[in-house]
């Protein structure tokens, strides 16, 4: 498929894994438009992507929640054909200390964005879902058709109640979305440019065990080891970044050649369909960066999943994706990433 001159808007692109993706849209000759507010990312991703990628992609620093703002790219851009959504808060424990914080910010920019690309006739959407709107799953592993459990926090909700207005949205208009339901992205670009950037503490593990192996954190909390696992730690699909990014690349060309059997809205799960528990994370990290990890054992974090992995056979079969790197080259990517970041800050 020729993709030249296919504009695409990325909102969130400064982000972790939007950054991800602007690289593989431009590689794929995509025109890239970011809009980013920065609230969670750094402008110097920017020259980090054009690095990568050989060109820069045009830049917004606009807050979605500011529907002019954003009309006017829409205006000055002109014909962009197709919106791939990362933009939103995703702190778990923050939505739950400041919830209207996350319904303003996820749900208004998510308002703002579907009215202004009815508004341009720009009917393609892919949406950044989250496999949180599964809760604690019945069956593992957990497809498309699986339950969608009451959300656990305002964050988990804004997912929720986020695709039920998309699909609505498509049932009232012409436009056509894909809500990829990510698992546990992980990693990063193999030039160790590009990363995830935690501000403050991280919450998430592999941040986590990257942060403690370079010295910033002292040592790593298990939290629990007496959940009914093969080793009591609880078990995630930890799926590496460029795999994520891969799956938009693939939504999105679903959407703009729609098979005749397509629907108007659609959902995928995005995972490697594997799930690893906490302790062989750690493992997989050591092996990959040649040292041990200081951690011990904590008691469980309130509110996690004992284990969720995914069914990916769908993604498989109909957006005709796969997720390629294995947890050894997620470490690895990882590792990197958090030793560059040393030499060469970003901030
Ligand atoms: P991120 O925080 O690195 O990126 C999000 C980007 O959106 C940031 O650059 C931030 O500055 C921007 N942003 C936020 N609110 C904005 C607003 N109102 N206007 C303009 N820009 C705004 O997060 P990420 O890990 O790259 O996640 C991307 C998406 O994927 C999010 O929607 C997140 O909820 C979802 N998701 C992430 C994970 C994960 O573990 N990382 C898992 C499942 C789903
Ligand atoms: C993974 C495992 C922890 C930190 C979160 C969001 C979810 C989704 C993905 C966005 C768990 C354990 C962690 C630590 C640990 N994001 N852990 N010590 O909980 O699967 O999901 O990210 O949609 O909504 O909730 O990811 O990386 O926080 O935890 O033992 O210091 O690592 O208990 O078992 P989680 P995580």
């Amino acid at each position: 498929m020729n993709n030249s001159g296919i504009k695409i808007l990325v909102t969130g692109g400064m982000g972790y894994i939007g950054s991800h993706t602007v690289v593989q849209l431009i590689a794929r000759g995509y025109r890239v438009v970011i809009a980013d507010n920065l609230c969670n990312s750094n402008r110097n991703i920017l020259s980090r992507i054009a690095q990568i990628a050989g060109q820069e992609p045009q830049f917004y620093e606009i807050d979605l929640c500011d529907k002019q703002a954003l009309n006017d790219v829409f205006k000055k851009e002109e014909d962009i054909k197709a919106v791939v959504h990362f933009a939103a808060l995703k702190a778990v424990g923050e939505s739950v200390q400041h919830p209207l914080k996350y319904y303003r910010n996820n749900l208004i920019s998510l308002l703002n964005l579907l009215e202004v690309q009815e508004l341009f006739d720009a009917n393609n959407l892919v949406f950044s879902s989250s496999c949180t709107v599964y809760g604690e799953p019945d069956a593992l592993p957990v497809t498309e058709k699986s339950p969608v459990k009451p959300a656990t926090s305002p964050y988990g909700n804004t997912k929720q109640v986020g695709e039920e207005i998309i699909k609505e949205q498509c049932t009232a208009s012409n436009l056509r979305s894909i809500a990829l339901r990510y698992f546990n992205p992980v990693g990063a670009h193999e030039s160790a440019l590009i990363g995830e950037l935690p501000i403050g503490t991280p919450n998430n593990l592999v941040p986590y065990i990257t942060q403690t192996a370079i010295g910033k954190q002292p040592f790593l909390r298990v939290f629990g080891n007496d959940y009914p696992t093969p080793d009591g730690t609880c078990i995630r699909d930890y799926i590496h970044v460029d795999d994520v990014a891969a799956a938009h690349i693939a939504a999105l060309e679903r959407l703009l050649n729609p098979p005749s059997e397509s629907e108007g809205f659609e959902v995928f799960n995005i995972g490697t369909g594997r799930g690893n528990t906490v302790l062989e994370a750690i493992r997989a990290f050591e092996e990959a960066s040649n040292q041990k990890l200081p951690y011990h054992v904590a008691p469980r974090r309130v509110g996690d999943i004992e284990k969720v992995f995914a069914d990916t056979s769908l993604s498989n079969s109909v957006l005709h994706w796969k997720a390629e790197k294995d947890l050894h080259t997620m470490m690895a990517s990882a590792w990197e990433w958090e030793k560059k970041l040393k030499i060469n800050p970003l901030v």
